[in-house]
């Protein structure tokens, strides 16, 4: 049956044919009809017009009532797979640790190691599809999920299968991301060459021959793993046919993003101390550049140069980087009001950077970010909007009413 989505106040997203990566001053405009239709077939979008000329016929409908209607946010980003919480160490930094000293001390990515280790993969799946069904009734309707809480082959292998069983569970378009170098265990202190070559030897193989991952990611940052490292391991992923996904450049400059671009990573995420030298490598390759507002938010470090990214006519997506350390939340209406507020981005600017460019962040802009024909129908619907701007200005306000995901109402 199909079903057809009537008085819309706002169609936003609207896009026709193929949805390239926005860059620079691109990114600043979006497709909007007033007074709108859309057309759902099975999954996907069948049609969406002006209500001048709506569709007649037998149709489930649906009456927005002046409510606006969206493209699901596109979360490229995140490590929403964990066991426990860390609101110890929230504490520790409100008394003034920064990350990297509650790192060095054994806490951190380490410490949700040793929770993951202990707990059962059902236990794991259970305490994961909580926040991931928080985030849907947010209105994310993209995904990606990243391993590295396990940090031994074992404990990789479970969190890549309960991300497996998270992507046949729920409506979502789900990326699924190998992070072995998250950091280096607690078995491999004083041996970070021991981890990085059992990463390549024998994580990467067995990972590649049960096809658990669409991509590889390693931190690549002080205190963690170096320019090398990387190297390795993103050409050792790619001896498998895996893309990689780099964390770079967040606590310090260390070359992250230059080694990302020039070996063809998907995307390189955080970026807080990138200069106007990364910018023209970013602005020279296909890799999109990610911001992570929630983490420079919650762990009080900068803000990535977003706004001079954009100037500079590169193509940022932002993304959530929900994690129990350093971003405890996929609110990706929230990631849109940190861009505005904290990187003065556009709202329309925010809105795209979240849904199209963060859809081609994990390669899944032939699926999701826009309104157009052919594409997974993943909407949600608000509250009548007095413009666009409000959804990010209004920025804890419940405005989402109604989530359509592959065609069918969640909420
Ligand atoms: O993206 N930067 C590295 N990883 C995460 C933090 C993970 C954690 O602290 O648990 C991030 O911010
Ligand atoms: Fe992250």
């Amino acid at each position: 049956m199909s079903v057809l989505i009537v008085n819309i106040g706002c169609a936003v997203g609207i896009a026709e044919g193929t949805t390239p990566l926005l860059r620079g001053a691109a990114m600043n405009e979006t497709g909007q009809i007033q007074n709108a239709w859309i057309l759902i077939e099975g999954d996907r979008i069948s049609g969406f017009g002006s209500m001048d000329n709506v569709p007649q016929g037998s149709f489930d409908t649906i009456d927005a009532k002046g409510g606006w209607a969206f493209p699901s946010f596109c979360d490229s980003h995140t490590h929403i797979v964990y066991a426990g919480s860390r609101e110890q160490e929230f504490e520790d930094k409100i008394r003034g640790l920064s990350y990297e000293d509650i790192a060095k001390r054994g806490g951190g990515i380490l410490n949700s190691a040793e929770g993951l280790r202990k707990i059962s993969e059902n236990e794991l799946y259970e305490q994961s599809m909580i926040r991931v069904d928080e985030v849907i009734r947010k209105g994310t309707g993209a995904i990606e999920i990243k391993s590295g809480y396990g940090l031994s082959l074992e404990s990789e292998l479970k969190m890549l299968r309960v991300i497996r069983r998270i992507a046949e569970s729920v409506p979502l378009v789900v990326k699924s991301t190998f992070l072995g170098a998250h950091a280096v265990p607690a078995e491999f202190r004083g041996d970070k060459e021991g981890y990085v070559r059992l990463i390549c030897r024998e994580m990467l193989p067995e990972i590649a021959r049960e096809n658990l991952a669409d991509y590889v990611d390693v931190f690549c940052d002080r205190g963690f793993f170096s320019v090398d490292d990387t190297a390795r391991i993103i050409d050792r992923a790619a001896e498998f046919g895996i893309k990689a996904k780099i964390h770079a450049d967040e606590l310090a400059l260390t070359g992250g993003t230059e080694i990302a671009v020039g070996k063809g990573a998907v995307s390189v995420d955080h970026l807080e101390q990138i200069t106007e030298n990364e910018m023209s490598f970013l602005a020279g390759g296909t890799t999109v550049p990610t911001a992570l507002p929630g983490a420079s938010f919650f762990s009080n470090l900068p803000f990535a140069p977003v706004r001079q990214m954009i100037d500079y006519g590169i193509g940022p997506a932002l993304a959530s980087d929900y994690n129990p350390g350093s971003s405890p939340s996929g609110d990706m209406r929230f990631i849109m009001s940190l861009g505005c507020i904290k990187m003065r981005m556009s709202p329309v600017e925010a809105f795209n950077a979240t849904t199209v460019n963060g859809a081609h962040a994990m390669e899944s802009a032939h699926l999701a970010g826009t309104i157009t024909v052919g594409k997974l129908a993943n909407l949600f619907i608000t509250e009548p909007l007095p413009s666009l701007a409000f959804l990010p200005y209004a920025y804890i306000t419940p405005l989402i009413r109604r989530i359509i995901l592959k065609g069918q109402s969640i909420a």
